[in-house]
């Protein structure tokens, strides 16, 4: 196949003979005659007359393969003490039941289901059941509060939500069946049934008519076959993060998805059949969707379902622990999880208590690695620690050192080089290359691989607003950073209002809205700035209405948890200011770039259309961490 720069070449001069190739990895059951649909530039579809089922790849293809009696999923939880493993036939059967319940309750292909749960196996089963009628998924991480579950419902209108009972934050149970009643509540649409998982922690009250006990469901189900789709149809829909309050619902294929991953799995992650994965994210997320669920199955491989956290279930040896019992290969986290196992175990003694000799690489993605944290890792565990640059739509790597294909020389700091498929570029304003070394902002030639977003759910408009227009030909990613001379990347962070709090994305526009509809509050800004553990926490600044009664300690405390209820608990929106007056330009726009630039320790650049200079300095004070007296 050659080396990455050959490979690299290849896959940007002919796109349609390199992925044309790689699709011999999927198991089709028409085999594509075409690789490339251009007709719709700059809307790009893979494998146009392809058709799969991708949860035949993921289970039923390596049970015929001889691959039964391999683990398949490992379910470890550091809270309940539980362990439980999944062969492939075992996974199959009870997906193939689970099928055959959601089809009892009239889900067919191109129907959404929807999936509220915790780390428990049945969120796995859900996504691949789903996948196997031809339906398409859509999860949603357990940490966002009912209101915006409800918005997610009310987009997607799936006929069944799945869920659980509760789920398991350290030593607190979150019960999820009254977010999930509150949430259907608040939606307009109402799906048809809600199946729902009751764990022994919290009984759930069912509603009748509408709710199924999960168990009796299965109890009661006829396994179903896979159902062949188009490559172009859809698997799933993931809501992310925009700079606006709506979440846009980032849509994956079939087709595509299920050879980038494949070719993510062996040529990046270097995982193959039989060997372990333990991504300790979270389903709700992509990094959950790409690498606890998709990626390791479709490679045959056997991937770890972890229920807990770094640190504090119990302690922070968890990971290490989870490494040593099941002999993992590749654990991949967040550049947080490092940093909270660092603050507890700054010497790595935990590291030394057990046996890593499975371990051959740590990847870390979802945020910035910082260089620090970079080389703690190396340091502890003594394995090469690959940074990953990606995001919710890309749904596998944009930037990487290729440890299947070529391992490449580690420069802290930066993700390596563009991944096979992604022409990344470095662009100024005008949308010209910039030289090597200088920032702009990144983006990505079109047609991008497959397995990258085919859309936005119900608004392809949209799609091309937000990503498409501003550099006709290329994909707008949202983050800065610049390409050095030796053609490795640097991401610097967000140039829009979304922010990364532990590597969790989040916007900020939508915690605006919520603090600008408190009756009290005038004028409303947050930004996300630097945090030691987090990697970034949003802060608040409000302008109250004049002739406000209350104190402005009792707003702050309103504003807090109105974000905690309408948000979720994930935004993690602590510290809000109030202050006389936000800095704007002469033209009204609020000046975050500036507020963030001081809140980190910047002097901040302070454009010469500002409104009233004197608000800023005001402001220096409170920005730079002292509250205002
Ligand atoms: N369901 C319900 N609530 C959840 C939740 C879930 N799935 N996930 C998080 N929350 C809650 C937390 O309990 C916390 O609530 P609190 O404010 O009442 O304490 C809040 O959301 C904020 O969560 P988080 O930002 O994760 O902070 P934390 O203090 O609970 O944990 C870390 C800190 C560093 C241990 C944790 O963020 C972590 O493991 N990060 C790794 C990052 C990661 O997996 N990213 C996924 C993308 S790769
Ligand atoms: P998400 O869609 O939740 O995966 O978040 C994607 C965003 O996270 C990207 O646009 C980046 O801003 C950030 N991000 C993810 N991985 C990295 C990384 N390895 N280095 C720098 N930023 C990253």
């Amino acid at each position: 196949m050659g080396t990455y720069a050959e490979q690299h070449r290849n896959s940007l001069s002919d796109p349609e003979g390199y992925w044309g190739r790689q699709a011999e990895r999927v198991e089709w059951d028409t085999k594509p005659t075409r690789v490339l649909d251009r007709s719709r530039d700059p809307i790009f579809r893979w494998f146009p007359d392809g058709v799969l089922n991708t949860c035949h790849n993921a289970l039923d293809r390596h049970v015929a393969a001889g691959r039964g009696e391999q683990a398949a999923l490992i379910h470890h939880s550091a809270i309940t003490g539980a362990r439980e493993t999944f062969t492939y036939t075992a996974l199959r059967d009870r997906v193939a039941k689970l099928a055959g319940a959601l089809r009892a309750l009239g889900v067919e292909a191109g129907d959404r289901v929807v999936i509220y749960m915790p780390m428990i196996p049945e969120a796995v089963m859900a996504m691949l059941a789903t996948a196997r009628l031809g339906a398409v998924h859509s999860v949603v991480f357990g940490g966002f509060a009912p209101a915006e579950l409800a918005v997610r419902i009310d987009d997607a209108r799936p006929k069944v939500v799945l869920s659980a009972s509760c789920g398991l934050e350290g030593q607190r149970i979150i019960e999820y069946k009254p977010m999930l009643d509150r949430a259907l509540d608040l939606a307009e649409h109402k799906p048809e049934a809600c199946m729902i998982v009751q764990r022994e922690q919290a009984v759930a009250d069912l509603t009748e008519g509408r709710d199924l006990d999960f168990a009796h469901a299965m109890d009661e189900a006829v396994p179903v076959d896979p159902v062949p789709v188009a490559a172009t149809d859809p698997l799933y829909i993931l809501y992310t993060s925009g700079t606006t309050g709506k979440p846009k619902g980032v849509v994956r294929d079939n087709g595509g998805h299920a050879v980038a991953m494949c070719f993510a799995m062996e040529e990046i992650y270097d995982v193959g059949p039989g060997q372990v994965l333990f991504t300790a994210s979270d389903v709700g997320w992509v990094v959950g969707h790409s690498f606890i669920v998709y990626g390791p199955l479709l490679a045959g491989a056997t991937t770890v379902l972890f229920e807990g956290k770094p640190v504090g279930t119990p302690d922070a040896g968890a990971f290490w622990r989870v490494v040593s019992e099941h002999g993992v290969r590749a654990l991949f986290t967040a550049p947080t999880a490092m940093r909270a196992i660092r603050k507890v175990d700054p010497g790595g003694e935990l590291v030394g208590e057990y046996d890593l000799s499975s371990l051959k690489t740590l990847f870390l993605a979802g945020e910035r690695l910082d260089p620090d944290t970079y080389e703690w890792a190396a340091d502890k565990l003594a394995v090469p620690v690959i940074d990953n640059w990606w995001q919710t739509e890309t749904g596998w790597p944009i930037a990487s050192n290729m440890r299947g294909m070529e391992p490449m020389p580690v420069k802290p700091g930066s993700p390596t080089v563009p991944v096979p498929g992604y022409d990344v570029r470095v662009l100024d304003p005008e949308g010209a290359d910039v030289p090597a070394g200088s920032e702009g902002a990144i983006a990505i030639r079109l047609p991008m691989p497959p397995g990258t977003l085919a859309g936005i759910w119900g608004d392809e408009d949209r799609y091309v607003r937000s990503y498409l227009d501003t550099y006709p030909g290329f994909y707008l990613t949202g983050d800065g950073g610049y390409i050095d001379e030796d053609g490795y990347v640097f991401v610097m962070g967000r140039t829009d209002d979304v922010i990364n709090v532990a590597g969790h994305r989040l916007s900020t526009g939508s915690m605006e809205q919520v603090l600008a509809s408190h009756p009290a509050v005038a004028e409303s800004a947050v930004i996300g700035v630097a945090d030691a553990l987090k990697g970034q926490i949003p802060r608040g600044f409000v302008v109250l209405k004049s002739g406000v009664d209350s104190s402005a300690d009792e707003v702050i405390a309103e504003l807090v948890q109105a974000v905690r209820d309408e948000i979720g608990a994930v935004a993690a929106l602590r510290r809000i200011d109030v202050v006389d007056a936000l800095p704007k330009t002469r033209s009204g726009k609020i000046l975050r770039k500036t507020m963030r630039e001081i809140a980190d320790g910047g002097q901040g650049s302070v454009p010469s259309t500002i409104e009233d200079p004197q608000v800023i300095e005001n402001l220096r004070g409170v920005l730079s961490g002292q509250r205002e007296s």
